[in-house]
């Protein structure tokens, strides 16, 4: 493996939330290390805090003693920057400002080897940008770690335009020998991780504001259905809704006001009120002493259908035949080559019946209308429905109540919990993924990153269950175009307008990872 020797010098500037991590990464991989802090004292807290990580790490038996003491012997503290003139690798972990990131970058240049790398964490700012007006700009790149570096495999791996290749070459093999999962990324606002995560939290809380479902039920959703191992809302309440709010803010200023970043007023208002999450003991959730956490809204119990036909294709859902044939009910199967519309599946009982259709991104009740069929339900993507604890339903406003409680009865008979929601256009999962996998496509097609690179990042560096790309290929990429056309056409073609790379691989019969 390639990168940095082991006996060249490491120097991390801000030994804050990030710099410390970073320093304890560099010197778990063997590097000497210089940590230096603008702030009196700073410096030895990061390592004093080090310490302390790796304490809890011996006492649990996963690391040994010695090996704790030779990685704390390997970081010194350093007064000033001129300390730092041996380093080979400068990773500045500072406050995050285009000036005083500059200020420190011309001093150091003034003291480093011409070969020595600087390496900026920043998570927002254009390395094009931070590189102007240096002697050198060929040797910065973005090393942007993420929180805690310990623990988080992601290292992006940011060039700007004036980066030099076998420096971000280093840099890469560096970071990989070091045991993380570089991924290349192009200088762009947001980079790979925060740009395509802003769907996360903008897609439920317009969800949320379309009153869809409560913050707990929507969070469950992506939870059970969807594997994410925190519910957006959760997500928002753990980094803070001032945090989130303002880098959705700073990625949509720098795309020139792009609806697709467009900021939310129910956050604003949250952070207007101080409700900024766990910090604040009140966000989305109440954290004071005692206040119990909001369950998740699910069906009471309704008999099972003594109907069930699934006729023609049934697109994404049908991962549900196998579960329905294994359940034990009666059903015929049929194909419908004379309906131009898709398949669905037809459950009823004496007291009446509907038809179960996965979602295509418009609302049920618009569909109902369109296809001319009585009681349509609209049902939401799972990431696998046999494991799924649960399934998500909406009927269309025409759908009689007693249509929906033979629906329901349907998978609580294969053993799901059933959650009702609003009729919404493309649901809950569907429509947030199908938003992530086309600014996964939209940042594949504007060579931000490789579509390998885009899916390493999103399962290493916020722990995707899938990488979305892959995800989308497995669900079919004329499905996800179909729910963005739908979506787009219930709320306009700017927010949802579908990737012209996402069509190309439509109309070309092909994909994102040509082995799927
Ligand atoms: P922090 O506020 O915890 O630490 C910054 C440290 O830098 C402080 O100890 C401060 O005294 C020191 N500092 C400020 N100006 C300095 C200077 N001129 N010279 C030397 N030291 C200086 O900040 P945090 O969260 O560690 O962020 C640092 C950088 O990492 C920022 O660019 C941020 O955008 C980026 N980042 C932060 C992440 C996070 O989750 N907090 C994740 C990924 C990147």
């Amino acid at each position: 493996m390639g990168g940095l020797a082991k006996d060249i010098t490491v120097a991390v500037i801000g030994a804050g939330t990030m710099g410390a991590g970073i320093a304890q990464v560099a010197a778990a991989a063997g590097h000497p290390v210089l940590l230096l802090d603008a702030q009196k004292g700073a410096a030895g807290k990061g390592r004093a805090g080090i310490e302390n990580a790796l304490a809890r790490l011996v006492e649990k038996g996963r690391m040994e003693a010695h090996e704790r003491d030779d990685l704390i012997g390997r970081i010194s503290i350093a007064d000033d920057l001129k300390d730092l003139s041996r380093a080979g690798l400068v990773i500045e972990a500072i406050v995050e400002d285009l000036e005083i990131k500059r200020k420190v970058f011309a001093e150091l240049e003034a003291i480093l080897a011409n070969d020595a790398i600087i390496a900026s964490n920043t998570s927002s700012i254009s390395i094009t940008a931070l590189a102007a007006g240096m002697e050198h700009p060929g040797r910065l790149v973005g090393m942007h770690f993420f929180n805690p570096p310990p623990l988080m495999a992601l290292v992006e791996v940011v060039t700007g335009l004036a980066t030099d290749t076998m420096v971000a070459k280093t840099v890469f093999d560096t970071a990989e020998s070091w045991g993380k999962a570089p991924v290349y990324a192009k200088s762009t606002p947001g980079f790979i991780v925060n740009r395509i995560a802003r769907s996360f939290s903008g897609e439920a809380l317009r969800l949320l504001q379309e009153g869809a479902a409560d913050p707990a039920t929507l969070d469950a959703i992506m939870r059970d259905c969807g594997g994410f191992r925190m519910g957006p809302f959760e997500l928002m309440d753990l980094i803070g809704l001032d945090v989130n709010l303002s880098v959705t803010k700073s990625i949509w200023n720098l795309y020139y006001n792009d609806p697709r970043y467009l900021p939310n007023v129910l956050q604003e208002e949250m952070v207007a009120a101080g409700r900024l999450g766990r910090k604040s003991r009140q966000g989305w959730y109440d954290y004071a002493e005692g206040a119990e956490k909001p369950k998740p809204k699910s069906e009471p119990t309704r008999p099972e259908p003594g109907e069930v036909r699934l006729i023609g294709d049934l697109g994404p859902a049908a991962p549900l035949i196998p579960l329905i044939e294994k359940s034990g009910l009666e059903f015929e199967t049929r194909d419908d080559e004379e309906s131009e519309n898709l398949g669905g599946i037809y459950v009823g009982n004496g007291e009446g019946g509907g038809v179960i259709k996965f979602t295509d991104g418009t609302s049920a009740t618009e569909r109902a209308a369109v296809e001319e069929e009585d009681n349509l339900i609209h049902l939401d993507l799972c990431l696998d429905f046999a494991a799924s604890p649960r399934v998500v339903l909406a009927p269309g406003d025409r759908t009689e109540p007693q249509a929906m409680a033979v629906a329901v009865g349907l998978f609580q008979k294969l053993g799901k919990e059933v959650t009702v929601i609003a009729d919404v256009p493309g649901m809950v999962l569907m429509r947030t993924l199908a938003m992530i996998a086309n600014e996964a496509a939209e940042a594949a097609y504007h060579g931000v990153a490789t579509p390998k690179g885009i899916d390493t990042a999103m399962l290493k560096g916020v722990n995707y269950p899938k990488g979305p790309l892959a995800w989308a290929d497995e669900i079919s990429l004329p499905w996800i175009l179909m729910v963005l056309e739908g979506l787009a056409g219930q709320y306009g073609e700017d927010r949802y307008r579908a990737s012209a790379l996402l069509r190309r691989k439509v109309f070309g019969g092909a994909h994102f990872h040509e082995t799927t």
